[in-house]
């Protein structure tokens, strides 16, 4: 899914969506120290191509990834070298250190197949936590939102490269599938790129009760600068400022 041949295109393809990673990495902060004022270190799960931690590394003192992906890992260590990005999967990793807040942004949270991965991976990011600390989730669409049939498309120039995203997606059972078609133009020619993704379609309870069930009391807010809606934890002492 997200292999070399697709890790090259991601960031072509969500800068011509306007995606604006320094406003949402300056949200990210805002969020958290409402929540916890002397916030200094966050921890980016799934981080991708490493977007928000080029912001977040000026935002707080210690910034650091965790990625599954070695491809998308390589571009966010080209982009961000002078912090620490971790190999690992959001279910299962340990980076050795707390953080002030772990953050996990734009569905990634979606490809947890179920409600029991859904937990391992909140106890997970709990464990990563100081106290007082804050968990912001950007949540998959909710199963009462998705439109079947959905065809999303994009268009990217980069340089004397174009790249062509055409996606459609339909449920099957408690899941997304999305199918993605790339074109992708240069001044070697044309190629056709074809990737499947799967995400789940948890529920609002689904993701508060995993939130619960971690340690964290937890919020939901709607809108903002985030339109699939974010999750918003705190672990411990809330609003300790420590
Ligand atoms: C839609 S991209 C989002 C990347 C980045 N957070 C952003 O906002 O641009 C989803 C990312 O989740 C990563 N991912 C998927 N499953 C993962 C897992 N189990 N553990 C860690 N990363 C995962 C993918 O490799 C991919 O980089």
């Amino acid at each position: 899914m997200y292999e070399a041949e697709f890790a090259e295109i991601y960031d072509h393809i969500h800068m011509s969506r306007g995606r604006d990673y320094t406003a949402e990495a300056g949200e990210l902060a805002r969020l958290i120290r409402t929540r916890k004022p002397a916030a200094s270190s966050v921890l980016d799960v799934a981080c991708g191509t490493g977007g928000h931690l080029r912001v977040l590394r000026e935002l707080f003192d210690r910034a650091e990834g965790v990625e599954l992906s070695e491809d998308m890992l390589a571009i966010a260590a080209r982009r961000v070298p002078d912090i620490r990005l971790h190999h690992g999967d959001m279910r299962e990793f340990t980076v050795g250190r707390t953080f002030d807040a772990v953050v996990c942004m734009f569905s990634s949270i979606g490809y947890l197949r179920d409600s029991d991965e859904l937990d391992q991976t909140l106890a997970c990011f709990a464990r990563h936590l100081n106290d007082g600390g804050v968990v912001v989730v950007e949540a998959w669409v909710f199963p009462d939102s998705f439109l079947p049939g959905y065809v999303a498309t994009d268009v990217a120039r980069a340089g004397d490269n174009t790249i062509v995203r055409m996606s459609h997606s339909v449920q099957e059972g408690d899941k997304t599938k999305m199918d993605v078609h790339y074109l992708h133009g240069g001044p070697s020619g044309i190629r056709h790129l074809t990737d499947i993704h799967r995400l789940t379609l948890f529920t609002r309870d689904d993701y508060q009760e995993a939130f619960t069930r971690a340690g964290c009391s937890v919020e939901y807010l709607d809108g903002g600068g985030f339109p699939r809606g974010i999750f918003v934890g705190t672990n411990g002492k809330a609003g300790s400022g420590r």
